[in-house]
């Protein structure tokens, strides 16, 4: 399979499943929260606080672009490959006027200079050609634009998703999925040398926590909903998961409640003020 091939699977595998079930990471992002009660889309929307017009890469159901509605953006665009979840994007009352657009990142639909800041929750790790998604990023930045993006969602030690992914690992081996995204956006090096190289300048990195509690039942339903993989495992294997699930999940709780902690990483950068 060539490399474009196997980019086009992996963007057909994920618009199927996006369109199947859209609205799922807007669920998990309001399950899994900073000790303070912010969700993680509001502390993306902090990084580019005053920009007017943003950009949404990968916004799925457009839960982070009207968190920049509420704080005062005027000039939002999102972009997906999903139409199911620009449906739903569409019927949000904060977006009536923001320019949703079905299409890929590596291509993207907008003049140059067209934002004052680019953001992207938990979809550029999935992309294919990402050197691309990022070349196009800067071209649509005006000069002095900013780029947050959040990557990662690692399971915290001890949390719920750990035990999940302990009992379901083995039978994501049996039935893997098509290789998404570029490893390099899931590390720090990685991503500060492609974002160099497209002109991207004083990268900041930081580390959030996302947690909170629930029962094992919500932390199985968050974990099917979040992981991709669980998609090609049969009715069967998914009943046997969930028994083996809760009563393991049992010993771990307190109060009946299991933790669910996850660390996600967000970077800042900007491009230079004149190209
Ligand atoms: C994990 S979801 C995150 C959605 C949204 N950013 C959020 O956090 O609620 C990843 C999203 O990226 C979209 N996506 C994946 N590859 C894409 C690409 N090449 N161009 C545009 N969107 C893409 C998917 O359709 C999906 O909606």
């Amino acid at each position: 399979m060539t490399t474009a091939d196997a980019a086009r699977a992996a963007e057909e595998f994920l618009r199927n499943l996006h369109n199947r079930a859209p609205e799922a990471m807007g669920r998990y992002v309001a399950a899994h929260r900073l000790p303070d009660g912010r969700t993680s889309y509001q502390f993306l929307a902090e990084r580019v606080a005053g920009a007017r017009r943003v950009l949404d890469l990968g916004c799925g159901d457009g839960a982070l672009l009207a968190v920049l509605a509420r704080d005062g953006a005027t000039g939002l665009a999102g972009v997906d490959i999903s139409e199911g979840e620009l449906a739903v994007a569409r019927r949000r009352p904060e977006l009536v006027d923001a320019d949703l657009r079905e299409a890929r990142a590596q291509e993207l639909p907008f003049a140059e200079d067209s934002f004052d800041a680019v953001v992207c929750h938990m979809a550029l790790m999935l992309m294919a050609d990402v050197e691309q998604v990022i070349a196009e990023t800067a071209r649509v930045l005006r000069p002095g634009g900013r780029l947050a993006v959040v990557v990662g969602a690692r399971s915290a030690e001890g949390s719920g998703l750990e035990l999940f992914l302990e009992l379901a690992r083995p039978l994501f081996a049996q039935r893997p999925i098509p290789p998404l995204g570029d490893r390099r956006t899931r590390s720090r090096d990685g991503l500060n040398e492609l974002l160099t190289a497209a002109g991207f300048a004083s990268i900041t990195w930081e580390e959030i926590t996302l947690g909170g509690s629930g029962t094992p039942e919500q932390v199985w339903d968050n974990a099917i909903e979040k992981y991709y993989d669980t998609t090609t495992l049969a009715a069967e294997e998914i009943a046997a998961l969930r028994r083996e699930f809760l009563a393991r999940a049992a010993a771990l709780t307190e109060d009946g409640l299991l933790t669910r902690g996850e660390r996600s990483a967000v970077a800042t950068t900007r491009l230079p003020a004149s190209r």
